[in-house]
Formats: C-alpha cells, structure tokens, sequence
C-alpha cells in the first residue's frame, strides 16, 4: 500500500462521482470526486464499480481508469488493495456499500452525503468506520470552500458584530439539501435546536421532502429561518446573515456573495441603513479540490480532516428533527 500515491476505488460512475466534470471544460475547477482526484495528481484512479455497463465504460475511458466492474465481486478486490474508496453510488446503497467496503481495509471513506438515510443507521457505520480505523468524511463539501471558511472565522471573531438572525433558502430535501445548510449553519452559530417545523414537500426526493423550519442556536440569541423553494421551479441554495453591522449573502450555492454595511443614513438623521451591495466572486468551485488535498495530507502525514463522521450525525440528527416536526405539523397540499 503506498502512503505516496493513494490509490482510489469509486462506487457508482454517476454524477459526483465524475460525470459532471465530463461535460465541463477540462481546465475548469472539478466539483466531482473523479476530477478532483485527477486534478490533485497524488492519486492513482485505480478502479471504479458501477452496475450500469455502458455508464461505467465511457467513465472508466473518460477518467482513463484501468479496472472496473459491475460490482465488488465481479471485481475481484482484495483488502488492503485500496487507500481510498469514493463512495458514490445511490444513498440508498450506501449502507450496503459500507458494509461491504470496510473489510477492504481503507484508509479513508469519502463518502457522498447524506451518509445513509436514517441518523440509526448512519451512527452504526460511524461506529463501525471507528472500529475498524478507517476515517470516514462524509463531502459536505462547503466544508472545504474557502469562501466560508472566511465568513465563518469573520462571524466568530466579531467583525460583523452580533448575529441577529439567518435565513437558509434551499429545496430538494432536507436531508439532501437541507443537510448542507445545517452544516453551514452549525459551523456559524455552533449547536443548534430546532423550534418548529412544517410545510413537508416532496419537491424532488419521494423520501426525503423540502420543509420549512424555524431554529435557534443553542445559547437562544440567533433566530434561524429555513425558506423552502420548489426543485421544480430552480435550484435554489442561499444564505443570509443579518448582523449587527451589515447583512451577508451567500447567492447561487456559494458562487457569489453578496454584503452591505451599515452606514449613516443619507436621507434620515440619526438613522443608520444598509449601503449598497458589493458583490464579489465566491470559492465554492476550488472545495472538491481542496477536499482532497486535506485527504492526501492526512493519509501521509496524519492531519486531522473536516467533515468527518462526528460532524455528519451531528448534520443529520437535526435534519431528522425537523422531518419529525415537519410531518407533525398541519400537512401540506403541497
Ligand atoms: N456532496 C454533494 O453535494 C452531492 C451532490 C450530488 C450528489 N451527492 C450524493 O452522491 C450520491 C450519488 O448521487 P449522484 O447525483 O451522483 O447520483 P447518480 O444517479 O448520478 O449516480 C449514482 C451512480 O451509482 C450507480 N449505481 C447504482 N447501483 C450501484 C451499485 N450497486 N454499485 C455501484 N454503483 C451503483 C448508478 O448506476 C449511477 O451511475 C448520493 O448519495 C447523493 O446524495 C452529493
């Protein structure tokens, strides 16, 4: 096993996985597994497994990938074989996928969220990563976008003043979708409760529908709106800070953010408003990137790694708080 160049088995050859960056220009930031294991060039892509034949095949030739299979088995694998498992198949599967990874003896997991769909099930092979010594980092991938990583050291040391409140706009689930605003928000205001939730609708995912929600964080002073949009109308996944001395947007997912200052009002005396918004470019695109660097760095020389399982239930305990409270509440006609 070389400690140098890892090398990385993918389950599932769909999107994240890889194929988005398939129809993205080649010198474009990767935002999949595949391409930014590529793009890191530390890693060797040495095997992919996927049921879908045809899928599979133009994968494996895009991503030049010597090995692959229909499954483990046709595969052939041995444990130890691997540094790396990508694991990208369905969350349906991933339990299944982990149950049958682990006796490989990775090193790492890279896990797509959610990492199963229950926060039983998803503790059980936390634990089990554990116990067998392989670190588990579920992709929130915000986690390693730097962009974020700058408001969230600006919020905590103060530089916006207190946080008054934060609305998280999103659709497509709230374990999906929902789950990366909770990472967001947790990162910012630390733990959360949740208050209320309500409106349920399946917008996207037959199990896993889009609610509204109200929360707070753990100390009582940050009110936090969740604002349900529909999949069907656009993706839809921001966030807005209203703090002591401006408001922050992050728009598009984390591709551009906005921020206004507060600032003497020019028309009312001895009032302060909000000035116009500056805009600038965010770093969401450099996260996949950066989230494999972090990997290599720790199977080399140690390094702890965000996102790892800890965090993941933390995520997902709150997401299943809401879903309960969601489908308590008055039912939606959706
Ligand atoms: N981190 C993120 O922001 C992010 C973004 C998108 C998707 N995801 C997650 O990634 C996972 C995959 O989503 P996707 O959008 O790439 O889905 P997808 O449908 O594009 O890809 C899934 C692939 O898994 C394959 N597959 C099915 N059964 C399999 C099996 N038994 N073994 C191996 N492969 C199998 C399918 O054929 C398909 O190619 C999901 O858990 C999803 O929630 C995470």
């Amino acid at each position: 096993m070389s400690t140098t160049r890892p090398r990385v088995l993918l389950i599932g050859c769909g999107n994240i996985a890889g194929r988005f960056d398939m129809a993205r220009p080649a010198d474009a930031w990767p935002v999949t597994q595949a391409g930014a294991f590529r793009r890191h060039g530390g890693y060797e892509l040495a095997a992919c497994i996927d049921p879908d034949e045809q899928a599979r095949h133009a994968f494996a030739a895009y991503w030049d990938i010597p090995r692959h299979g229909s499954s483990l088995e046709a595969l052939g694998v041995m444990p130890g074989e691997f540094d790396v498992i990508g694991l990208c198949s369905p969350t349906a599967l991933h339990h299944t996928h982990l149950a049958a990874v682990l006796p490989l003896k990775p090193r790492v997991i890279f896990c797509e969220k959610p990492l199963t769909h229950g926060l039983q099930e998803s503790s059980r092979w936390e634990q089990a990563c554990q116990a067998h010594g392989v670190t588990l980092v579920v992709n929130y991938t915000r986690q390693w976008d730097p962009s974020v990583t700058r408001l969230v050291d600006e919020v905590r040391s103060g530089r916006w003043g207190v946080v008054r409140s934060a609305v998280g706009y999103y659709n497509k689930g709230v374990l999906n979708n929902g789950g990366h605003l909770v990472d967001l928000l947790l990162r910012l205001l630390g733990p959360l409760e949740v208050i209320a939730a309500a409106t349920p609708v399946h917008d996207h995912w037959d199990n896993d529908p889009t609610v509204s929600g109200l929360l707070r964080s753990k100390d009582g002073h940050v009110p936090v709106c969740l604002a349900p949009a529909h999949a069907k109308d656009y993706a839809l996944f921001e966030l807005e800070l209203v703090c002591e001395l401006g408001v922050i947007r992050m728009r598009n997912g984390g591709m551009q953010w906005d921020t206004r200052h507060a600032e003497p009002s020019p028309h009312f005396s001895g009032y302060r408003a909000l000035a116009g918004v500056a805009s600038a470019d965010g770093d969401y695109l450099q996260a996949m990137t950066l989230a494999v660097t972090e990997i290599h760095q720790h199977l080399n020389q140690g390094t702890a790694i965000r996102s790892a399982g800890p965090h993941a239930l933390a995520i997902q305990a709150i997401c299943e708080q809401l879903l309960a409270a969601a489908t308590h509440a008055v039912p939606s006609t959706n």
